[in-house]
């Protein structure tokens, strides 16, 4: 009998695993890949090597699983309920599947699927829902189709109506969007986007993602809304309150973190005095995401030991300011300076005359991880002249230090 012919006759099950004894016999990388989902449905899991991976034995050490450190032994699937076999002997594992048909407990045999009387299906997980596909002993067909399935989920390609009628989703979620690429959302942050009966967002969230959104929902744009600074701020705060208790799901969307010079929490605080739940994403940081794609290393070994995110949005002189510019002037690792643009040369400046040497390395990246990115490489004394030269404009990341240099190398183009 062909694997395909076996396969097609599989009953796709949920097992309850809970407390139950699982023998897994192996301690390779087929097994790692197996044991976080049996220890997340409950699984007393018994593993049966002389040797496993690092990962499997940190699980053991961390008494998530239990390992017998010697090989198989008939006898070993006593009182079991489901048995793995990913050893890289045939005949071992053909002994567990024997033991395992003898017992009669349903045994997965990882070298040939075909001859086990259980296979694993390809599994993922969406807002609590578990899908699996078996696709006759193809994985990388199941994977890809599963991947699929929960692409569009995530996507509310496929709906999950259910979820939807059971309005689990109450109130207001801070989503932080990422640096600018639409793929940097995080899978939760994308989830809850396509859930919004209402998106508030702001002029740096990621804009494809808006177009994206079915034509019913409502699309607030923060940057649109009148008034200064504070004022608008107040009038945001009272739009996601209005909508959240008029009975609408509402998803705040910004650019990178809501908690990285995001006012993400005034929001958050002026929710919950009016009683609104509030669900926090985190986002991707411009502040870390743009250093990476343009090349640069935020931290490395033997090079930088710290990393300092700075706002540039008041003056080193301005009283408001709450940075210590002679202290950041003394740090000889990475300081990455957010909405400094304007002030470019005064924080240079400042950091020259606190001790920063002039010649420091520096990056300007501006519209980082989007297809406008440009960027511009310099030093301290130099760069205030460079980004004007270039004609280089907000939003923009500032990367100072020696990581710059070492984003140099050939490695990175
Ligand atoms: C008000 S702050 C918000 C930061 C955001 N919460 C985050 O975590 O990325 C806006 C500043 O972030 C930086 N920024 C955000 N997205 C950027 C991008 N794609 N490229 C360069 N800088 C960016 C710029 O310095 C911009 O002035």
């Amino acid at each position: 009998m062909s694997a395909e012919a076996n396969t097609e006759q599989h009953y796709l099950a949920g097992l309850d695993l809970v407390g139950r004894r699982v023998v897994v016999v192996g301690g390779g990388t087929v097994a790692q890949r197996r044991l976080p989902r049996l220890v997340g449905a409950g699984a007393a899991v018994e593993v049966i090597s002389p040797e496993v991976t690092p990962s499997v034995q940190s699980m053991a050490e961390a008494g998530e699983i239990s390992w017998r450190e010697r090989r198989y032994a008939d006898g070993d699937l006593d009182g079991a309920w489901y048995a793995l076999t990913c050893t890289s002997d045939r005949e071992v594992n053909a002994a567990v599947a024997q033991e395992a048909r003898q017992r009669r407990v349903f045994c997965v045999r990882a070298d040939a699927g075909a001859q086990g009387s259980a296979v694993t299906p390809a599994v993922g997980e969406h807002d609590g829902l578990l899908v699996g596909v078996l696709a006759g002993g193809a994985p990388r067909r199941s994977a890809a189709v599963r991947d699929g399935l929960l692409d569009a989920l995530r996507e509310g390609i496929v709906a999950d109506q259910q979820a939807e009628a059971d309005g689990v989703l109450p109130g207001v979620a801070l989503v932080g969007g990422g640096p600018g690429d639409p793929e940097l959302i995080t899978v939760r942050g994308r989830r809850l986007l396509a859930r919004a009966d209402v998106v508030v967002a702001d002029r740096l969230a990621p804009r494809e993602l808006l177009d994206e959104l079915p034509p019913q929902v409502e699309v607030i744009d923060a940057a649109k809304i009148p008034y200064g600074r504070a004022a608008s701020q107040d009038v945001i705060n009272s739009v996601l309150v209005d909508r959240a208790l008029a009975g609408k799901f509402v998803v705040r969307l910004k650019g990178g973190d809501s908690y990285v010079f995001g006012r993400g929490y005034e929001e958050l605080l002026a929710c919950v005095e009016a009683g609104v739940p509030v669900t926090v994403v985190p986002g991707v940081s411009s502040a870390f995401a743009v250093p990476a794609v343009a090349g640069v290393p935020v931290t490395h070994r033997g090079v930088a030991h710290e990393v300092v995110v700075v706002s540039g949005h008041v003056g080193p002189d301005d009283e408001r300011s709450l940075v210590d510019w002679s202290a950041l002037a003394k740090l000889r690792g990475t300081i990455v300076l957010l909405m400094a643009l304007q002030r470019i040369k005064a924080f240079a400046e400042a950091l020259v005359r606190g001790g920063r040497p002039a010649d420091t390395p520096v990056l300007v990246v501006a519209d980082g991880t989007m297809r406008t990115e440009h960027a511009v490489r310099s030093t301290l004394d130099k760069v205030a002249v460079a980004v004007v030269e270039q004609g280089i404009r907000p939003p923009a990341i500032v990367i100072i230090g020696p990581v710059v240099a070492v984003g140099d190398a050939p490695a990175h183009g």
